[in-house]
């Protein structure tokens, strides 16, 4: 699959659905997303779903390229989201592999969309990623959480992008006895669509 890809897969329209039953709910665009460290265990963290890239499959999401997602999955790039709705009651369960967007990695339109995605974001959002590192002992300096704006347009090189590109969607719809269940795997050509015991 390339970023030119028209088709929408089959899951797509399940997933549009949920997200408007549940778009009352804030929390419904958080999803917990597992990548692997390099001991192999696995990492999950919480982030927000930033919509699809234009004419594909790939989830975006958005994040500091100083966080410890980065180098786990520059090192392996296979991931997991696990999404629940809690309006429909229903879970989403999407692997793939990720791509990223750095500002050294990505081509000119993996960096207009890089920039895209900075642009939108409001000036408070935008202040994080002039914060101290992630994850490092908290800074004693006390205008280290009140920097400068960073400047609107250009994003700075700690914003990263990340999309991921499903290879399997398991989608449990808990309304209903019994609970529906359905797999959905990208094969070569297209989509596969099977119902599955829940
Ligand atoms: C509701 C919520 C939304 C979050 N959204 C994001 C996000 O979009 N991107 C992100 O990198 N971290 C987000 N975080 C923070 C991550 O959960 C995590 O703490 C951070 O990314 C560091 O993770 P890492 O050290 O495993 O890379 C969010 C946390 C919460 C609770």
């Amino acid at each position: 699959m390339t970023n030119t890809e028209i088709a929408l897969a089959p899951w797509r329209s399940p997933l549009a659905r949920a997200l408007h039953r549940n778009r009352s709910l804030i929390y419904a665009r958080y999803l917990q997303l597992a990548t692997v460290r390099s001991d192999g265990s696995p990492a999950i963290r919480t982030v927000v779903f930033r919509g699809f890239r234009d004419r594909t499959n790939q989830l975006c999401i958005i994040t500091d390229r100083r966080s410890e997602k980065i180098p786990q999955l520059q090192a392996h790039p296979r991931a997991e989201a696990c999404w629940y709705f809690p309006n429909s009651r229903e879970q989403f369960r999407i692997a793939g592999s990720i791509t990223l967007a750095t500002a050294e990695s990505g081509d000119a339109a993996d960096q207009a969309e890089r920039s895209r995605l900075w642009q939108n974001l409001s000036d408070p959002a935008r202040l994080q990623w002039a914060w101290p590192e992630p994850g490092a002992t908290r800074s004693n300096d006390p205008t280290a959480f009140t920097p400068p704006p960073p400047d609107p347009i250009a994003p700075p090189a700690s914003f990263v992008v990340l999309w991921l590109n499903p290879d399997w969607v398991d989608w449990l719809e808990l309304r209903g006895n019994p609970q529906t269940r359905t797999r959905f795997d990208r094969t070569a050509a297209d989509w596969q669509t099977l119902d599955l015991n829940p």
